[in-house]
């Protein structure tokens, strides 16, 4: 028996599956003989974050199915019911809501961090394809479940994204019949809706997340300092920067994962509406197709990108700016021509262009929040021109940027 086949455990049962299923080789591969660099930071922990998020939405959701009704009629009462007089009914529906909100935040750090040191780069393009795929599907994961309490800003919000679709040439008023699978949104869209919503997208995002850490684990994990640490091995073949996944990750890991859980259940706990921003006041009242909430805005999760569509004159320019928004991402690893991966080693340019598009990012967030009229359409202008700048203008800046050198092996900083 070659190394890699011998059983890791003593267990006579263990060992029994041993010989009939590969785990202690999986167990070795992605754990602990998976070698990632000693050198991760805080930001390194957003990706397993996602994964502890993407488990509690699994769970709670499942047990918000069992008394939840998908019918126009009965949607709201039922969610109100799990809420009521289900047993422990609103502290998982609260987890479900609150994790929707959180699931965003974890991801938006966990693709800044690609950002700060170029994790989307050669070897690790197609991590970032397979990041984008997941992304997009939480997206349509979020708004599908968005309608299902039917209360009037589902209904409403759900409406305005649907009509989107009409904006399609020659198509478009034929596609958003077929999605919504009548006239206007109705109990049959809420149905689909339900469908995707428990039962595709989910099953989509499980089988990307595994796709997504098989082709991390293939090329290895880039680090703080954006070095190849493969490069480096020792006699027996490991590389010197790295440290086997388990313990030495898992163990740091979990104390983050800790902390997370305690600010995600005081917001479970004490503040699950935030203000509005996780549960939206026109969403306690139920769906009214007569009358339309005097400001429908989306979650807080898509506004930067309905910033951008208001921002735009024109309504079907709009639209197609909106996807524009999104979809740029995509490009990035062929978009930037630095050859330097962290930002600790680029030049001013990089730097200077990534604050500005934080900072275009959030204040596009906050604008969408706002009534589309007067100084907040100026600024969302304003804010869409440096958004896509970042983008566009990327090949030329990142092209002349004046780098510091790389050092050869990963640096250690408090
Ligand atoms: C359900 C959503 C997601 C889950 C569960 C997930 C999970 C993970 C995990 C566990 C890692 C390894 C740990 C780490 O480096 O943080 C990772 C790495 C990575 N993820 Fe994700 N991810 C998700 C979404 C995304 C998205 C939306 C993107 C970007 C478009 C992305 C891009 C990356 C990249 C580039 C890496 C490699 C980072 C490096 O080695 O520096 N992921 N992901």
């Amino acid at each position: 028996m070659s190394e890699k086949e011998e059983s890791i455990f003593t267990n006579p049962f263990l060992r029994w599956i041993d010989d009939r299923f590969p785990l202690s080789s999986l167990i070795k591969d992605h754990a602990t003989e998976y070698y990632a660099s000693k050198n991760f930071n805080i930001w390194y922990i957003f990706g397993v974050l996602s994964m502890v998020v993407l488990v509690i939405m699994i769970l709670t959701g499942f047990f918000l199915t069992m008394n939840y009704k998908p019918s126009a009629k009965d949607a709201f009462d039922s969610v109100e019911y799990i809420m009521r007089s289900v047993e422990w009914g609103w502290l998982i529906r609260y987890m479900h809501s609150t994790g929707a909100s959180f699931f965003f935040i974890v991801v938006y750090l966990h693709m800044f961090r690609a950002m700060l040191y170029g994790s989307y780069k050669k070897p690790r393009e197609l991590i970032w394809i397979l990041g984008m795929l997941l992304y997009f599907c939480l997206m349509a994961e979020a708004f599908f479940g968005y309608l299902l309490p039917w209360g009037n800003m589902s209904y409403w919000a759900g409406q305005v994204i649907v009509n989107l679709f009409g904006y399609i040439p020659f198509i478009g008023d034929t596609l958003t019949e077929w999605i919504r699978g009548d006239y206007f949104i109705s109990d049959i869209t809420l149905n689909r809706f339900f469908a995707f919503h428990v039962i595709l997208l989910p099953l989509a995002i499980i089988g990307l997340v595994v796709a997504h850490i098989l082709a991390l684990h293939h090329v290895g994990s880039n680090n703080p300092d954006g070095i190849e640490i493969k490069e480096y091995k020792d006699e027996s073949g490991k590389p010197i920067d790295g440290v086997a996944f388990h313990p030495f990750h898992t163990s740091k890991d979990l104390v983050w994962i800790t902390v997370f859980l305690i600010v995600y259940f005081a917001a479970v706990f004490y503040a699950p509406e935030m203000g509005g921003l996780f549960l939206e006041v026109d969403n306690f009242e139920p769906a009214d197709p007569l009358k339309t909430p005097e400001h429908i805005v989306p979650s807080w999760y898509f506004t930067p990108y309905y910033a951008i569509l208001r921002a735009v004159p024109n309504a079907a320019l709009g639209a197609v700016f909106l996807v524009l928004a999104v979809l740029l991402f995509v490009f990035l690893p062929w978009l930037d021509r630095c050859p330097v991966k962290s930002i600790r080693y680029r030049g001013w340019q990089y730097k200077l262009a990534l604050y500005i598009f934080v900072i275009s990012f959030l204040a596009l967030g906050y604008l969408g929040m706002q009534p589309a009229t007067g100084v907040y359409v100026l600024l969302a202008r304003i804010f869409t021109i440096t958004y896509f700048g970042f983008f566009l203008l990327m090949p030329f800046y990142t092209r002349y940027e004046k780098t510091k050198p790389v050092p050869e092996r990963v640096v250690y900083k408090k």
